[in-house]
């Protein structure tokens, strides 16, 4: 069984699909803990529905990454709650060697396009302006790097004429609330 600790800084949309798998049996795991940087994200309004603990972690005084102190106190905490894996959920911060090092190959994240293409912010928009007819969602372990790191799995959905930003998204999020948990039942098999 796995031990999630699950991070994230905004609604938490992807958290609450691993939450539903979990309870509906679909994924062997439990939830150790849900930790934002944002004091206000609607993940931690969630996590206190389900009933997990969920911690505010303030990341100051860097602006872009998980690091120096905050990134020694996410250790502390984790371990704590006994959490072994640690699931990025919309975690908009890079994460670290400290933390890298300290979950090594333990440290998964979705993302919202078919890796290697459109890393980083927006996403969405990106897959627009390019042009393309398909994009998707990825599961991925984490490295070093911005949304790069070996592929779990990845699930495709079409790009419609008249898409906007908006609704590409809504489609990719339905994709990866299937992504997630499936992803991290693989894990949980070995
Ligand atoms: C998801 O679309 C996720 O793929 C993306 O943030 C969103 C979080 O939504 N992550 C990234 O872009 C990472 N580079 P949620 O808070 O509703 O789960």
């Amino acid at each position: 069984m796995l031990n999630l600790a699950v991070f994230g800084s905004g609604s938490g949309s992807n958290y609450q699909a691993i939450a539903e798998a979990i309870a509906a049996g679909r994924l062997n795991a439990r939830v150790a803990c849900v930790i934002s940087d944002v004091k206000e994200a609607y993940i931690l309004e969630r996590a206190r529905k389900f009933g997990h603990p969920a911690i505010y972690l303030d990341c100051a005084p860097f602006k872009t990454k998980l690091d120096g102190e905050a990134e020694a106190r996410a250790i502390e905490i984790i371990k704590q709650h006994g959490g072994d894996i640690i699931a990025l959920a919309g975690f908009m911060r890079i994460v670290k060697s400290g933390l890298l090092n300290a979950f090594a190959g333990r440290i998964i994240n979705i993302h919202p396009s078919l890796l290697p293409a459109f890393p980083g912010l927006e996403a969405g928009r990106q897959a627009i302006e390019a042009g393309v007819k398909e994009t998707g969602c990825t599961v991925h372990f984490v490295d070093g790097g911005i949304d790069s790191g070996p592929i779990i799995c990845q699930r495709k959905v079409p790009v419609l004429p008249g898409d906007t930003e908006e609704t590409l998204m809504n489609r990719i999020h339905e994709q990866e609330h299937l992504a997630y948990p499936e992803a991290l039942q693989k894990i949980a098999e070995g």
